[in-house]
C-alpha cells in the first residue's frame, strides 16, 4: 500500500515540475509556478521520508533526526539568503546554491559506489557483474559531471562576487581537454574493473580540477551563461542519482532541470549572437576590450546634455514614450520611481511603455522580475520584436542604465565584440534621453555611437535620484 501511496507523491512530484515550469515562462504567472512545483517537491520529499521501504529489509527509513536536522538547517539557510539577496547578486546566488546540487550528486556517487563495493564483495556469482558494470557506468557518470559542476561553479560564484579573478595561461584549452580526457579514460577503466576503487578518488580529483580550470579564464561578464550551463550538468548528474536509486521523480526533475538549462544556455548565446565555443574560450567581457571609452566625455566626439526641466517639458508634451531599463536600473534600484514616473505621465494622457530586450540586465528576464516587483503591469511591457516595429512611431525613447542593448555597432560595426546581437532599434523614434552616469561603457567594454548622435541627449545622474527628481518637476510643472 505505502509503495502505491509513495508512487502517486512521485506522480504529482512530477505533474507539478512540468506544470511549475511551464508557469515560469510567464512573468504574470512564475510566483505561482514556482510554489506549485516547491509544493510538488515537498509532496515528493515528505513520500519518500515516510513511506519509502527498502526492497530488501522491507524497513521503513529511520534516521528521522538526521533527516530532519538536514532539512532544518538546510531550509533556515535557504530562506535566510533567499530574503537577504539583492536583485542583482542573484546569478551568484543561482550559482552557490547549484554547486550545492553538483556536490550532492558527487556524494551521492561516492556513497553508492562504496554499497556497490560492498556488495561485489559478498555476491561472487559472474551474472551479477554486467548489471553492476551499468551501475558503475552511472555512478562514474554522475561523479564527474557533479564534480565539475560544484567546482565550476564555486569559481563562478567566487568570480561574481570580486574574490576569484579571471586566470588564464597559454595552452590551458589543451590541459583542460587532456584533463577530461584522463578522466574519461580512468572512468572507462573502472567500469570494467569496478574491484580498482582507488580509481574513483582519481576521477574526482581530475573532475574537480577541470572544473576549476574551466571556469577560471572566463570573462566574468559572461558568468550567466556558464552558470546555466552548469545548472544543466547538475540536472544530468541529479538524474543519474535517480537512475541509480530508481527513483523517477528524482530522474525527471533531473532530465528537467538539464534540459531547461540548455535550452536556457542556447537561447542566452542567441541573444548575444554569440556560439557557446566563444563564450567558453573567448574574451567577450572578460579580456581586451574593443574601443573602451574614457571616463566622461568619450572618443567619438561630442554628446549633448538635457536639464531635468527640459527632460520633464519633452516627456510631457509627448504622445508615446518608450522607456528602455537596463541594468543600471536594477543597480540603482529604480523600478518603483520609474514606475511612479509612468504613471505620473499616464495621467497627463502620455502612453508609457517598456521596451525589454532579452539580456537586458545581468540574468535572464532580470528586467520583467525588476518591474514585476514594482507592480507594473506585464500588458506594458514589450518584447525586443514588438518594441522595434513601434520606435518610428514613438516621441521620446528613455533609456535608464541600458547601454549595450541599444548600441547600434551591433549592426554596423564587424570588428565589434557585439556585432550581430540583435539590438532594440531606438534611433528610430523622433527623440532619445539617454540616463546614466557618466559616459563609461556597458558590459561589453565598447563605446556607443548612440549617446553622440543629434537626435540622442544624455541626462547624467543615478537613476533613482534622477527619476524622482523628474516625478517632482512634472507633478510642479
Ligand atoms: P550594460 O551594457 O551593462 O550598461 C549598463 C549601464 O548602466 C552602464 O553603461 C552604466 O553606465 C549604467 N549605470 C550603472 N549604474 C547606474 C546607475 N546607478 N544609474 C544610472 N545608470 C547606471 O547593460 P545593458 O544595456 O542592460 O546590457 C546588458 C549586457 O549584459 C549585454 O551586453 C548582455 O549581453 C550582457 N549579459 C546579459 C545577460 C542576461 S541574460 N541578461 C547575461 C550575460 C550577459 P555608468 O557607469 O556611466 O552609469
Amino acid at each position: 500500500m505505502s509503495q502505491y501511496l509513495l508512487t502517486i507523491c512521485y506522480l504529482i512530484g512530477s505533474i507539478t515540475f512540468i506544470l511549475g515550469l511551464k508557469m515560469l515562462s510567464n512573468p504574470a504567472s512564475a510566483r505561482k509556478g514556482n510554489l506549485l512545483a516547491a509544493a510538488g517537491m515537498s509532496i515528493a520529499i515528505f513520500g519518500t521520508i515516510f513511506l519509502y521501504k527498502d526492497i530488501e529489509t522491507g524497513e521503513y527509513l529511520h534516521n528521522y533526526t538526521w533527516i530532519f536536522g538536514g532539512l532544518l538547517i538546510g531550509a533556515i539557510i535557504g530562506t535566510l539568503a533567499a530574503k537577504k539577496v539583492k536583485m542583482t547578486a542573484m546569478p551568484e546566488m543561482v550559482s552557490l546554491f547549484n554547486g550545492m546540487g553538483g556536490a550532492c550528486a558527487a556524494l551521492i556517487s561516492l556513497v553508492e559506489f562504496n554499497h556497490l563495493s560492498k556488495e561485489m564483495l559478498s555476491n561472487p556469482n559472474p551474472l551479477f557483474i554486467p548489471h553492476e558494470q551499468t551501475k558503475v557506468l552511472i555512478i562514474v557518470i554522475g561523479l564527474i559531471i557533479g564534480s565539475v559542476s560544484f567546482a565550476g561553479s564555486m569559481i563562478a560564484w567566487g568570480k561574481l562576487n570580486g574574490k576569484v579573478k579571471d586566470m588564464s595561461f597559454t595552452g590551458q584549452n589543451i590541459l583542460n581537454l587532456l584533463m577530461l580526457a584522463a578522466a574519461i579514460g580512468c572512468a572507462t577503466f573502472l567500469v570494467m574493473h569496478p574491484e580498482q576503487s582507488m580509481l574513483l578518488y582519481v576521477i574526482l580529483a581530475l573532475s574537480l580540477i577541470y572544473g576549476i580550470f574551466f571556469v577560471m579564464p572566463i570573462g566574468g561578464a559572461d558568468m550567466p551563461v556558464v552558470i546555466s550551463l552548469l545548472n544543466s550538468f547538475t540536472g544530468v548528474a541529479a538524474a543519474c542519482g535517480g537512475f541509480l536509486y530508481d527513483n523517477k521523480v528524482m530522474l525527471t526533475g533531473g532530465i528537467l532541470v538539464g534540459a531547461a538549462g540548455t535550452l536556457l544556455t542556447i537561447l542566452m548565446c542567441k541573444a548575444m549572437n554569440r556560439s557557446l565555443k566563444n563564450v567558453l574560450i573567448g574574451s567577450f567581457g572578460g579580456g581586451a576590450k574593443a574601443g573602451v571609452a574614457g571616463s566622461l566625455g568619450g572618443a567619438q566626439g561630442h554628446h549633448k546634455e538635457i536639464s531635468l526641466s527640459d527632460t520633464a517639458m519633452v516627456m510631457t508634451y509627448a504622445n508615446k514614450v518608450m522607456i528602455v531599463p537596463g541594468y543600471g536600473l536594477a543597480v540603482a534600484q529604480a523600478q518603483h520611481a520609474c514606475h511612479e514616473l509612468e504613471k505620473i505621465l499616464t495621467e497627463k494622457g502620455v502612453e508609457v511603455k517598456y521596451a525589454i530586450h532579452p539580456v537586458a540586465g545581468r540574468m535572464p528576464g532580470h528586467m520583467n522580475v525588476l518591474l514585476a516587483e514594482a507592480d507594473v503591469s506585464y500588458d506594458h511591457l514589450l518584447e525586443m520584436e514588438q518594441a522595434n516595429d513601434e520606435f518610428a512611431t514613438t516621441d521620446v525613447v528613455f533609456i535608464l542604465g541600458a547601454n549595450d542593448v541599444v548600441n547600434p555597432a551591433a549592426k554596423s560595426d564587424p570588428a565589434s565584440p557585439i556585432y550581430g546581437m540583435p539590438i532594440l532599434n531606438v534611433e528610430l523614434a523622433k527623440t532619445v534621453i539617454v540616463n546614466k552616469r557618466s559616459m563609461k561603457p556597458g558590459y561589453a567594454g565598447i563605446e556607443n555611437d548612440l549617446f553622440f548622435r543629434p537626435k540622442t541627449s544624455m541626462l547624467f545622474g543615478d537613476a533613482k535620484k534622477v527619476l524622482q527628481d523628474l516625478c517632482t518637476e512634472i507633478k510642479n510643472s
